[in-house]
């Protein structure tokens, strides 16, 4: 077990803290996070260890990504133990501001970036990759990483924050942490403990249909039969809604055109389906070898 890390609630207190490390040329790798951590997020630290000589994480329930009615209030809140998780991955510093240390009263500053948050998951949550840009941008300027890692299970997510960092030229390297997956697949995430007993087995058939998606595609049937097929299967195996299975180009996240992709292509499919209250969105990456 390393030491406990330095727990800093401030953003005066932050500062003072790296300011010290930044004088001794250390490098600052950076992992935001809304608590609950599990074993994806952990790798996400490790990652950040392995790449920067001091390693912060934030824990910190960003309401701003949250619409009325969704689970802002339940979300689970587990700081004891995500602390304890964090020393153990060797986090040096934890970040843990308040709501008005991120939103001071009467800020009026929001990021966006246009296009890419209005499709896929911005079309059924249009309030969230304004939030994730805008908490993320200001995470960013407290803590002015070098590097900082997101995990691929958040696809769209990681992409908008690549360009919100191109865009406004923010010097930060932004790497994709692999997506920890359970035994049979399913991805990890904070919100599987919502899953019930019955819900649980039927969770990785998003895994599987995407699985069998790229296999597909990279063997040339065109993209279109492939798609259906992969929304056919989630919703035979009981899923209550299905928000969506698209193949799309990683730069744009626009909808790759229906027939057999070309050969060298490097595309990703992506889902977002419902199992009950829970909503569970997955991903994968393929290559059309040749
Ligand atoms: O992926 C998450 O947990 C959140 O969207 C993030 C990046 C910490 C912003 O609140």
């Amino acid at each position: 077990m390393n030491n406990r890390p330095h727990l800093v609630r401030t953003l005066d207190e932050l500062r003072l803290r790296l300011s010290n490390h930044r004088r001794s040329g250390k490098t600052i790798g950076f992992v935001a996070t809304m608590g609950a951590l599990h074993d994806g997020h952990i790798s996400l630290v490790k990652l950040a260890t392995d790449r920067a000589d001091i390693t912060i994480a934030s824990i910190f329930v960003n309401p701003a990504q949250f619409a009325p009615g969704e689970d802002l209030d339940t979300y689970p809140r587990t700081e004891d133990a995500d602390i304890a998780k964090l020393a153990a991955a060797g986090c040096d510093i934890v970040y843990l501001p308040s709501v008005e240390e991120m939103y001071p009263v009467g800020s009026l500053t929001r990021v966006r970036v246009d296009a890419m948050s209005d499709l896929l998951d911005g079309i059924y949550r249009p309030h969230f990759f304004y939030g994730v840009a805008t908490v993320v941008a200001r995470l960013f300027i407290h803590v002015s990483p070098d590097i900082a890692v997101f995990g691929e299970k958040d696809y769209q997510q990681l992409q908008i924050i690549r360009r919100m960092v191109r865009d406004l030229g923010m010097g930060i390297e932004v790497l994709g942490g692999e997506t920890y997956r359970d035994r049979d697949g399913l991805a990890q995430s904070s919100r599987n403990l919502y899953l019930t007993e019955d819900q649980r087995p039927r969770a990785n058939v998003i895994s599987a249909a995407l699985h069998r998606a790229a296999i597909r595609i990279v063997a040339g049937v065109a993209v279109s039969e492939v798609l259906e097929e992969a929304r056919a299967r989630i919703i035979a195996a009981g899923f209550d809604k299905l928000d969506y299975v698209s193949a799309v180009d990683p730069a744009t996240l626009e909808d790759l055109a229906g027939g057999p992709v070309p050969m060298g292509y490097e595309g990703r499919i992506l889902a977002a389906a419902w199992l009950g209250k829970t909503r569970l969105i997955d991903n994968m990456g393929f290559v059309r070898a040749g």
